[in-house]
């Protein structure tokens, strides 16, 4: 065997180790691919909303916007980002405001929500609706559902006497001002820009200046 033939066996066998060694990589990621997709878990839940009991089996993964958009035909609360950034899916649980699409529906077993069809109807507009439509506090109205349940919660926020980041003073009551409510909206996002009539409407129903 001369300087060649060694250079082409050398060659041949390093192509044959190669092409084993891909093969032997292949059969796992191939084997991987091929597993039967995990079965999607479910659960019963059941939780009031806007005064009427639902018992829901749902996929455990399920968020509560998802729920009420998607199973209960609720469709007032929207999905802006669906990841916590713009508020427009923002109901009340047990009083408190959250953002549905950061909630799994199954962690709401015995709750109470309150969306936007909740709070009042065309006919009998809960306060803060009316003030919204006397203000103009919306243009393309996507996000006005979550301002509104927002806005609701921020009044009674600052009634309880519960301070924001904007509070000069932590252990007295908060004051009904333009700086307070601004900072408590600060998570609802309107792409409209209906910021300033949305502070008129809160202080009206307030019964404040802002
Ligand atoms: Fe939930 Fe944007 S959709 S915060
Ligand atoms: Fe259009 Fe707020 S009214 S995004």
């Amino acid at each position: 065997m001369d300087d060649n033939d060694s250079v082409k066996v050398s060659r041949r066998g390093f192509m044959a180790t190669s092409a084993g060694t891909a093969a032997a990589l292949a059969v796992p990621l191939n084997g991987a691919a091929q597993a039967a997709p995990e079965a999607a878990s479910s659960s019963a839940v059941s939780f009031e909303v806007n005064g009427k009991r639902h018992q829901l089996q749902l996929d455990t993964r399920t968020t509560l916007l998802d729920a009420l958009r998607e199973h209960l035909h609720l469709t007032g609360s929207k999905k802006g980002c669906d990841q916590g950034q713009c508020g427009a899916c923002t109901v009340l649980v047990n009083g408190r405001r959250i953002n549905s699409c950061l909630s799994l529906a199954v962690m709401h077993e015995g709750d109470r929500i309150t969306t936007i069809e909740g709070l009042g109807n065309p006919s009998k507009l809960h306060p803060m609706q009316a003030a919204f439509v006397k203000h103009d506090g919306y243009q393309c109205g996507y996000c006005t559902p979550g301002q509104i349940c927002s806005a609701v919660a921020v009044l009674s926020e600052i009634k309880s006497g519960i301070p924001s980041h904007a509070s000069a003073d932590l252990t007295a009551r908060p004051l009904l001002s333009s700086a307070e409510l601004r900072e408590r909206m600060s998570g609802n996002i309107c792409r409209c820009g209906a910021y300033l009539n949305i502070i008129a409407a809160m202080t009206e129903v307030a019964g404040g200046k802002a």
